[in-house]
C-alpha cells in the first residue's frame, strides 16, 4: 500500500490535501483505513472527479441553449395508454403479461440504494411505514404484490411460477435491508428468489470542488445514482443470474412509489406485444410546473428531459386537445429486455453522463466536530437509470392512471407533497375505490351510511378508511367475494390469512 507521504503528495497535486488534516491525531488503525480509502480512490482520479463535479454544479441552471428547438414529443407510434386503450387491447396485453410471468420469464428489480435524505430517516426507505391501519412497510407491500401476481399468473396457467426480486442497495441500505428481510422471514418469499446486491459509491464534493471528510478518517461517499444499476449488475453478475433463471424481461421500479405495480402484467404484455426492448410508464403531468422529468425525444432520440431543463414556455405548450405537449411524466417504472440490459452494461454504460444532485452531506468541521447541515452543502454526482433510453432500438412509453399507479414518498411528514400523508391517502383512496366497485357500502361508527364518492379530490381523504392486503387483490380484482353487498364499518382491513374482514383492533 502507498505510504502517507506518497498519498499526501498525490493529494497536494489534486488540491485535496485537506483530507489528511487530522492525520496527526489518528490512531494507527484509523490511519490505515484512511490511507486505504485514499489509495483506492486514487488522488489524481479524485481530483478530476472533484473538478468535474464543481464545474457541473457551477453551470447556470435552466435549459441548455437551443434545447427547445431540438425537442419533440414522443410520436404516437411510441406511445400506448392503459387509460385510453380499448378493453380488448388491455385484456390482450394482460394475458400476454401473465403468460410471460407464468413461464418464469419476468423479474422485478427494485432501486433501493438511495439515501432518502429528504425523508430524513436513519434507515432504508423501504422499511418506512406511512401509517396504514395494517402498519405495513413499503417492502412488505411490495413483497405481497409479488406473491399475488405470481399466484394470479399461476392460477391462469395452471402452474407454479416465480418472479425473482432483485434489490439494488448501497453501503447505506444493504445491511439494514438484509437484516430486515431476515427478521421478517422474507415476507414468505423464498430467500433464493430475493437477490440483494450493492451499487458503487463516489465521493461527495463541496461546491468549491473539495472532497468532504465525513469522519476524521473517512471521506464522505454517496451512491452513484440509480443509473449505477448497470455497473452494479456487471459487478455482481446479475445478468448471468437472470439468464440462469431464464428471465427475459425485467421490471425496474423505485422503492418510494407506494402504488408501484410490480411486474404489472398489462405493462409487460404491452411492451412484449410491441416488441420493445425498453419501455417506461408515464403519467400525465398534473400541471406544467410539476417537477418530474418528461419522456420525449431529443434530436429524434427518446430521452427523459429533466424538469429544470425545460423552459417555462416549453413546459406550458399545449396541443389542440388542450393537453400538455410535454406532459408524459416519468414515474421511474421501466421495462427492459435482458438482451437490452446486456448491451447497455457491456457497451453503453461508460457513455452515461453523471448529473449533479445537491444534497445535505454530514461532515467534520475544522475542529473535528460532526456537523449535520440543515441546508444542502454538497454535490453528489449521480447517473440516472433512464439515461439508457437513448440506446433502445424500440422504445415505448405507456401512459397509466396517476391515481392508480403513482404516489412517491420523497419528503418528511408535513411537507404536504409527496410525503407520508399523501402516500397513505393515495393507497387508502385506491382501496376505497376498489371496495366501492366491488359493491361494498360503508358505515360510520354509529352505523350511519357514509357517502360514496368514487372520485375523490387528490388531496382529500376518502370518506371511509379501507385497507386491502395485496395478497387479496393486486389491482382491484377478486374482491366481490368478500365485499359484494357488505355493509362495513370504517375503518377496516381486509386481510388474506384470515380471509375475513378485520377491524384494526383485531389485527
Ligand atoms: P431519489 O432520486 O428520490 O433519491 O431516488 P433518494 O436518495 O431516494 O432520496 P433523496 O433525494 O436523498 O431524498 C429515486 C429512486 O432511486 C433510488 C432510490 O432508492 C429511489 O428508489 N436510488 C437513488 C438508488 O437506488 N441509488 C441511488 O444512488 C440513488
Amino acid at each position: 500500500m502507498a505510504s502517507e507521504p506518497e498519498v499526501r503528495a498525490g493529494l497536494r497535486r489534486a488540491g485535496q490535501e485537506h483530507l489528511l488534516r487530522f492525520w496527526a491525531e489518528l490512531a494507527p488503525g484509523r490511519r490505515a483505513a484512511l490511507l486505504a480509502q485514499l489509495a483506492q480512490l486514487e488522488p489524481d482520479a479524485l481530483g478530476a472527479h472533484c473538478e468535474r463535479a464543481a464545474a457541473a454544479c457551477a453551470r447556470p441552471p435552466g435549459p441548455p441553449p437551443g434545447l427547445g428547438a431540438r425537442l419533440q414529443p414522443l410520436p404516437p407510434e411510441r406511445l400506448g395508454s392503459a387509460r385510453r386503450a380499448h378493453p380488448d387491447a388491455r385484456r390482450r396485453w394482460e394475458e400476454e403479461g401473465f403468460r410471460q410471468i407464468a413461464q418464469n420469464k419476468v423479474a422485478v428489480l427494485l432501486l433501493a440504494g438511495g439515501q432518502g435524505t429528504r425523508l430524513g430517516v436513519a434507515y432504508p426507505k423501504g422499511m418506512y411505514r406511512v401509517g396504514l391501519p395494517s402498519h405495513k412497510t413499503l417492502y412488505q407491500l411490495q413483497a405481497e404484490r409479488i406473491r399475488r401476481v405470481e399466484q394470479l399468473a399461476g392460477q391462469r396457467h395452471g402452474t407454479r411460477c416465480t418472479v425473482p426480486w432483485y434489490i439494488m442497495t448501497s453501503e447505506f441500505t444493504l445491511d439494514p435491508t438484509a437484516k430486515f428481510f431476515e427478521e421478517h422471514d422474507f415476507f414468505q418469499l423464498d430467500p433464493a428468489n430475493v437477490v440483494l446486491f450493492e451499487q458503487r459509491m463516489v465521493p461527495a464534493v463541496t461546491f468549491e470542488g473539495k472532497a468532504i471528510l465525513e469522519q476524521k478518517h473517512k471521506v464522505a461517499m454517496a451512491p452513484d445514482g440509480n443509473g449505477g444499476l448497470y455497473r452494479a449488475m456487471a459487478d455482481h453478475q446479475i445478468l448471468e443470474d437472470l439468464e440462469r433463471r431464464g428471465v427475459e424481461f425485467v421490471h425496474v421500479y423505485c422503492v418510494d412509489n407506494i402504488l408501484a405495480q410490480l411486474a404489472d402484467p398489462i405493462f409487460i404484455g404491452f411492451c412484449v406485444w410491441r416488441g420493445a426492448d425498453c419501455g417506461a410508464k408515464v403519467v400525465e403531468k398534473a400541471d406544467p410546473e410539476e417537477p418530474v422529468g418528461v419522456v420525449c425525444q431529443l434530436d429524434g432520440v427518446p430521452q427523459v428531459v429533466e424538469y429544470s431543463e425545460l423552459s417555462p414556455e416549453t413546459a406550458r405548450l399545449r396541443g389542440a386537445d388542450g393537453s400538455l405537449v410535454y406532459g408524459a411524466g416519468n414515474i421511474c417504472s421501466h421495462f427492459f429486455t435482458r438482451a437490452f440490459l446486456q448491451t447497455v452494461t457491456r457497451e453503453f454504460e461508460p457513455l452515461l453522463r453523471p448529473h449533479v444532485a445537491v444534497k445535505k452531506v454530514p461532515y467534520v468541521d475544522e475542529e473535528g466536530n460532526l456537523v449535520k447541515p440543515l441546508e444542502p452543502n454538497g454535490i453528489k454526482m449521480e447517473k440516472f437509470v433512464f439515461d439508457v433510453f437513448q440506446f433502445a432500438k424500440n422504445f415505448v412509453a405507456f401512459e397509466v392512471c396517476r391515481e392508480e399507479e403513482f404516489s412517491p414518498l420523497k419528503n418528511a411528514e408535513g411537507a404536504g407533497r409527496d410525503d407520508p400523508a399523501t402516500a397513505r391517502r393515495a393507497l387508502l383512496a385506491q382501496h376505497y375505490r376498489w371496495a366501492l366497485q366491488a359493491g361494498a357500502h360503508f358505515l360510520d361508527a354509529h352505523g350511519a351510511p357514509l357517502p360514496e364518492l368514487p372520485s375523490l379530490p387528490p388531496d382529500g381523504d376518502p370518506p371511509a378508511t379501507c385497507e386491502i392486503s395485496p395478497l387479496v387483490s393486486y389491482s382491484g380484482e377478486g374482491l366481490e367475494v368478500y365485499l359484494q353487498g357488505r355493509e362495513l364499518q370504517s375503518p377496516f382491513v381486509l386481510d388474506k390469512d384470515q380471509a375475513r374482514v378485520l377491524r384494526p383492533q383485531d389485527t
